[in-house]
């Protein structure tokens, strides 16, 4: 029968596997309600970090960093992070999978989904639910993990519940919208997706009950899908209105007025993990299906090419041949306002103007990877640059410290501000002596 009862947030044990830009904000979630929660990884130095209470995650709760709920969790004991899997199977009952598959150049590494699978099959107890919360290929929980999680003899849906949401937070918002995000969720059963909503209901106010998972799985990377192709889009427009010399900002502002119509906004290229990978969690199940999906490939090819354009609007305009050129990167984060540089294009227009001969100096305070052409500084990124880049927003990068622009660039030729971001105003740009290029 099923049980309709709220879960008492102090009596609930979770084992949360993966604590990347998912697991990490969704186990303190809840953590910070008053549930036990064991984050389980398999990256030692990061479970050290985290037990630590060190994260250069961006996100915070409420006005909260997430390094302060990180420590305050972690000093109440209702948060830890460990590498041994086994210790979260035996203390807990309920499992979120929140582990990933990356694509590289279009092959899939299902093996964190299948290893993680294996370590909660390893360990799985009658009674238990697993609630997977990566983003799959459609099928993959009831084709993928559910055999491996039966390899133990127990049955889905009779010894344990197996259950399906997509995670819908965008980096940054992640603890709002955990909580505001209205989420889908759907179990392999009844009684599954029952247990689900009760462990979600925590922390999440509006669910909504799918008739299968499928439906769950396929909803999420479509909207990631739908997002990519309204960016490749407004791209078209930009290159439209560059030619036709007319400002893009403007026009997308403008037709949005209309009550049906919601213009997204053009940019250096698409990045991060999701919308970028999206369409290859489609395709092969399309390809199985033999549906061609011929826009939203074409979509895809768009967005991937934004940065060759980027980097040839740079070369085109250097006031210098590329090969004597310094050119300054603002931002390199996939996207602005944040710490994240998975699949940046700033990243791929930094290795384009490299192999043009160009010499790049990047300053982005947020992001923590090292970089050989990653500066700490202002001002080391504008010294003697020829070339100004803005390829993602950051608090504390003076993008209109002009003044100091024009005293450390290079004053071979007229400097040039590279602009795909909205940020500057061509007059007073052309006021401090730059030529703006926007996209
Ligand atoms: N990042 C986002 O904004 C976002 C939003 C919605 C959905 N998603 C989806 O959520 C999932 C996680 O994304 P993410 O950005 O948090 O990824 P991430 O790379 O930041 O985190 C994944 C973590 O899983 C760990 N891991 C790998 N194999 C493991 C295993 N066998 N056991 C335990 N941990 C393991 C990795 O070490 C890593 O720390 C993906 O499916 C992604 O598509 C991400």
């Amino acid at each position: 029968m099923l049980s309709t009862e709220t879960l008492k947030p102090s009596e609930v044990k979770i084992g949360i596997f993966g604590l990347g830009f998912v697991g990490l904000p969704l186990a303190l979630s809840y953590a910070i309600r008053g549930c036990q929660v064991i984050g389980v990884d398999v990256d030692q130095n990061l479970v050290n970090e985290l037990n630590r209470g060190v994260t250069h995650h961006l996100e915070k709760y409420h006005d909260t960093p997430i390094q302060e709920v990180l420590a305050e969790q972690l000093h109440n004991g209702r948060f830890r992070a460990t590498t041994d899997a086994r210790e979260a199977m035996s203390q807990c009952r309920y499992f979120i999978m929140t582990v990933g598959i990356p694509v590289v150049e279009g092959n899939h590494d299902f093996s964190h989904i299948e290893s993680c699978s294996r370590a909660i099959s390893s360990g799985l107890k009658k009674g238990d639910l697993v609630l997977v919360r990566s983003t799959l290929v459609p099928g993959m929980t009831r084709g993928f993990i559910m055999p491996i999680l039966e390899e133990t003899g127990l049955k889905a849906g009779e010894d344990f519940y197996l259950a399906y949401s997509s995670e819908r937070i965008a980096e940054g918002k992640a603890f709002d919208e955990f909580e505001n995000m209205p989420s889908l969720v759907s179990g392999i059963n009844e009684t599954s997706a029952e247990e689900a909503r009760r462990l979600m209901s925590i922390v999440t106010k509006e669910l909504h009950l799918a008739t299968s998972i499928e439906v769950v799985e396929s909803s999420k990377v479509m909207e990631n899908i739908s997002r990519d192709v309204n960016i490749a889009m407004v791209n078209e427009f930009a290159r439209f209105c560059e030619a036709l010399d007319i400002d893009v900002f403007e026009v997308i502002r403008l037709a949005n007025t209309h009550k049906r119509v919601k213009l997204l906004t053009p940019g250096p290229g698409v990045g991060g993990y999701c919308i970028p990978n999206a369409l290859h969690y489609l395709t092969p199940k399309a390809d199985e299906l033999g549906v061609p999906l011929k826009l939203l490939r074409t979509a895809r090819k768009i967005n991937n090419d934004i940065p060759v354009f980027v980097a040839s609007l740079v070369t085109k305009n250097l006031p210098v041949p590329a090969s004597e050129a310094k050119v300054a990167v603002l931002g390199i984060a996939m996207k602005d306002y944040s710490s994240d540089d998975r699949l940046s294009p700033a990243l791929e227009v930094i290795r384009l103007m490299q192999m043009s001969g160009i010499k790049v100096s990047a300053f982005d305070p947020a992001v923590p990877s090292n970089y050989d052409f990653k500066v700490e500084s202002l001002e080391e990124a504008v010294r003697d640059a020829h070339a100004v880049v803005v390829l993602a927003k950051q608090d504390g990068i003076g993008y209109n410290n002009f003044r100091l622009f024009r005293q450390l660039m290079s004053k071979a030729g007229t400097p040039v501000i590279v602009d795909t971001k909205n940020l500057y105003n061509r007059s007073e740009v052309e006021k401090h002596g730059f030529i703006l290029k926007a996209i």
